[in-house]
């Protein structure tokens, strides 16, 4: 037990040491001081923690009872509260705070601050390592109730280490970072795992929050209940990984996860359901995901029955590639039931949209002046708008590249009037696509530059533009008969042009 506490605390140096390079004060890693508590205890004889008789009264006398700087606080399934476990600050330390595993040690920081600052100065600095585990935390109300409701970092010196592990904080508030706020111009990495953030609160991320770079993985835990004004994890500048975790019922203002400018995200079999956001019209105002400036991987998820606005929204001149995930029985406000995107590429390959809704257009996707949009494998099924909208599935305008691969579409065709795929100033290639529809394209009325078709599509009919029902056929001789009219235009242009240059010629002779 305590080789393998030891060797994870090693193994979290060697990754400080592959990162921060000679930063890395390996002299730290001394031999660790195991420290007992019991708030119960009357009498103790310091330095107190070496035995249950004369165990640590609090968190700040075990603190003072070494000089080690590396110590781990055994709290047992105690309850711990007062202003000696509240607001402490820590500064080059390596401190491990454990409950009992099979019976929480709780912190009830009673709404009198935080549990831990970690502030340093020029004269006060130095490296932190902090663990928190088999606890639970409630009541935290942050660094003058504006930072990190149970933990604030601010260093300007110092690199840290922060683990949540086997943790469930509720019931905790901060103005920026409802449970840890982040700022520093140093290294920092944030992990949070198998662990539970409940009913937490926060103007901006309600359980995280940064604007600086650090590296924050999340794992094997749950985001639950939480409320925000500006998203419940708030990571700007900040790189971004999560596995494993279930982010359900939470109200988040204008977002639940709020990430920009991440360089590569990477999410992996989330559970994204019953979350709500405010409803907002532009399509990139909000989303239950706001992605800026990053390029996404979603793979192996489930994201269902949010509402609000736009489950997934991405603003980036970079790639969202969604994989392997079900997007179902999600309600946006007004565009993008599934998917608004913006400038970029979207990759989606076997992929279900099921029974998604948005009051304006794309039921599904709504994309707009945007790079690419691939559908490979995917199945569109019960998708649809409201009754003054377009693109029950898709709502494609000025993309310059688009191509579906292998779709279904299903049920997405509302009354006989509103298609599937509303189109404007894009070409698209279709192959292999099935359909229960022969009405499954509709064109901008009195559009900008039209649609062009291509591809293998095998349904016999398609209507675009929306008065007439064409074939594939009628379209590719609308095709033919619209670059027989360009060239016929060119034509006409030239022999202007011409005029017009003879005409100048005419008059320079004289
Ligand atoms: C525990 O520490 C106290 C105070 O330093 C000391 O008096 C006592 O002998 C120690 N007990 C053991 C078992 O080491
Ligand atoms: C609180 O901790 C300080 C040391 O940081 C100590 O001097 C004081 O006695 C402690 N108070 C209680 C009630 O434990
Ligand atoms: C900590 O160090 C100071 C100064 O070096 C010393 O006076 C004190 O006894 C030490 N405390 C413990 C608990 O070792
Ligand atoms: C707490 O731990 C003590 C021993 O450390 C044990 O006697 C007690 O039953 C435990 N209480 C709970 C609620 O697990
Ligand atoms: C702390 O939270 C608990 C619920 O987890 C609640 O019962 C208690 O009243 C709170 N205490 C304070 C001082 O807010
Ligand atoms: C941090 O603690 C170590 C070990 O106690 C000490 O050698 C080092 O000088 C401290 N660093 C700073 C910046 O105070
Ligand atoms: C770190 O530097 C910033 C900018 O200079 C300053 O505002 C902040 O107070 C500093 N933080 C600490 C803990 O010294
Ligand atoms: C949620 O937290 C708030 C304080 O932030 C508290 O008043 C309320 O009772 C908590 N609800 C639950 C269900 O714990
Ligand atoms: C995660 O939590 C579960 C249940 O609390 C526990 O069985 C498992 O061992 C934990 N995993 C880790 C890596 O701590
Ligand atoms: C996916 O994450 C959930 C927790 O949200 C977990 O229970 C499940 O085992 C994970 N599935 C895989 C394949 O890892
Ligand atoms: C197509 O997507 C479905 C999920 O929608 C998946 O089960 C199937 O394996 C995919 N087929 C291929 C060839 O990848
Ligand atoms: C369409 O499907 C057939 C049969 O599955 C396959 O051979 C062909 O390559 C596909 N065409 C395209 C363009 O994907």
């Amino acid at each position: 037990m305590f080789k393998l506490k030891y060797s994870l605390i090693f193994s979290l140096f060697l990754v400080f040491g592959v990162f921060l390079g000679d930063q890395l004060v390996l002299s730290q890693v001394e031999a660790e001081t195991l420290l007992i508590l019991n708030p119960n205890i009357a009498q103790y004889t310091m330095p107190c923690g070496n035995t249950t008789d004369n165990a640590c009264p609090n968190i700040a006398v075990a603190l003072s009872a070494t000089n080690s700087t590396n110590i781990v606080l055994d709290l047992g399934n105690y309850t711990y509260t007062g202003p000696n476990n509240t607001n402490i600050n820590l500064v080059n330390i390596t401190l491990t705070v454990q409950g009992n595993p099979n019976a929480y040690a709780t912190i009830d920081l009673a709404e009198n601050g935080l549990l831990f600052s970690i502030m340093d100065s020029q004269q006060k600095h130095g490296d932190v390592v902090l663990t928190l585990q088999y606890l639970n935390i409630v009541n935290g109300t942050g660094f003058h109730g504006v930072y990190g409701g149970v933990i604030y970092i601010t260093t300007n010196y110092s690199n840290t280490i922060l683990l949540l592990e086997n943790v469930v904080i509720s019931n905790c508030n901060a103005y920026y970072g409802g449970v840890v706020s982040l700022q520093t111009t140093l290294n920092s990495y944030i992990t949070f795992s198998n662990s539970t953030f409940t009913n937490n609160s926060g103007t901006f991320g309600s359980v995280f929050y940064t604007t600086n770079f650090c590296q924050v993985n999340i794992s094997n835990s749950n985001i639950v209940g939480n409320q925000g004004n500006n998203g419940i994890i708030y990571v700007v500048n900040g790189a971004f990984k999560m596995n494993n975790v279930l982010i359900d019922s939470n109200v988040g203002g204008s977002s639940i996860l709020k990430l920009s400018n991440n360089g590569n995200v990477i999410i992996n079999n989330m559970t994204l359901t019953n979350n709500s956001v405010q409803r907002v019209v532009d399509p990139m105002g909000g989303g239950v995901m706001m992605l800026f400036q990053n390029f996404v991987q979603l793979l192996n998820s489930v994201i269902s029955n949010n509402v609000g606005s736009a489950p997934i929204s991405f603003n980036s001149i970079s790639t969202l590639v969604i994989a392997d995930t079900l997007i179902s029985n999600n309600n946006a406000s007004a565009l993008g039931g599934a998917i608004a995107l913006n400038q970029g590429e979207l990759f989606v390959t076997n992929c279900v949209f099921a029974s998604n809704y948005a009051l304006q257009s794309g039921g599904a996707i709504y994309i707009f002046d945007a790079q690419t949009l691939k559908l490979t494998n995917t199945t569109f099924t019960g998708n649809s708008v409201g009754p003054d909208g377009s693109g029950s599935v898709l709502y494609i305008d000025n993309v310059e590249f688009n191509s579906f691969k292998g779709v279904t579409f299903s049920h997405n065709l509302i009354n006989d009037s509103i298609n599937p795929i509303f189109c404007d100033d894009s070409d698209i290639e279709i192959n292999n696509i099935t359909s229960d529809t022969d009405s499954l394209v509709s064109c901008s009325n009195g559009g900008r530059a039209g649609c062009k078709f291509t591809g293998n599509y095998d349904i016999t009919e398609m209507s675009c533009p929306p008065e007439g029902r064409l074939s594939p056929g009628a379209i590719a001789g609308i095709i033919v008969g619209s670059i027989a009219g360009i060239l016929l235009l060119v034509l006409i242009v030239y022999i202007i042009k011409k005029r017009h240059h003879n005409h100048h010629k005419y008059h320079s002779y004289h």
